[in-house]
């Protein structure tokens, strides 16, 4: 991997989920979904949280063979910073109204579930007849908050990871396979 143009970026290390993985593992996901939900629930609004799940959520699509709408909101809860700053903003709200829709938030990632938490409460509030939640990754060890997950793509351990959309301070994204962040003290 090339070093970032100013080196205060860190360098991604050791693969943690190669793209393989995440692309079969999305299959699998889209099936489960599929199977969960009845004619009646479609089209299904699937709702990306920008900027981290958009590489994720358009994959998802792109194999759910179900009627799917698409939809994104964006939340910050991060600075430069490997640590969540505990505050989360609502950058940008849904474009199309959900009230009565059934609605699969797609999450990236799941660390202390803050940012999960605050969803949930935000989007409820739109009233949609059903929502729920699907992450690529799930970090449970930092947990603060309990949020529920229908549906997840791989557990990982507590370690600040990049790639397949994942960012530290906006770089990284574009990498094919999630991979863990070094040369970063952990701020
Ligand atoms: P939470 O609020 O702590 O659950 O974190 C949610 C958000 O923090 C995610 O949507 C990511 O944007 C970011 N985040 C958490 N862990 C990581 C990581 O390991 N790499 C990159 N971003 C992360
Ligand atoms: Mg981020």
């Amino acid at each position: 991997m090339s070093s970032s143009p100013s080196g205060e970026f860190g360098q991604p290390g050791a693969v943690v989920v190669p793209g393989a993985a995440i692309s079969a593992r999305i299959i699998e996901l889209a099936k489960d979904i599929k199977e969960s939900c009845r004619p009646d629930q479609l089209p299904l609004v699937l709702i990306g949280v920008l900027k981290g799940s958009a590489f994720f959520t358009t994959d998802l699509g792109r194999v759910l063979t179900i009627p799917v709408e698409f939809d994104f909101v964006s939340v910050r809860s991060y600075g430069r910073s490997t640590e969540s700053s505990g505050v989360v903003e609502l950058v940008k709200d849904v474009s199309n109204p959900i009230a009565g829709r059934h609605v699969l938030m797609v999450e990236d990632i799941i660390d202390t579930g803050l940012t999960t938490d605050f969803l949930y409460t935000h989007i409820a509030r739109h009233g949609p007849a059903s929502l729920r939640l699907v992450t690529l990754l799930n970090k449970p060890a930092r947990r603060q908050r309990e949020v529920r997950i229908d549906f997840c793509g791989f557990d990982i351990p507590d370690q600040f990871v990049v790639g397949y959309g994942l960012d530290y301070a906006e770089q990284w994204r574009n990498l094919p396979d999630v991979r863990v962040l070094e040369g970063v003290v952990a701020s």
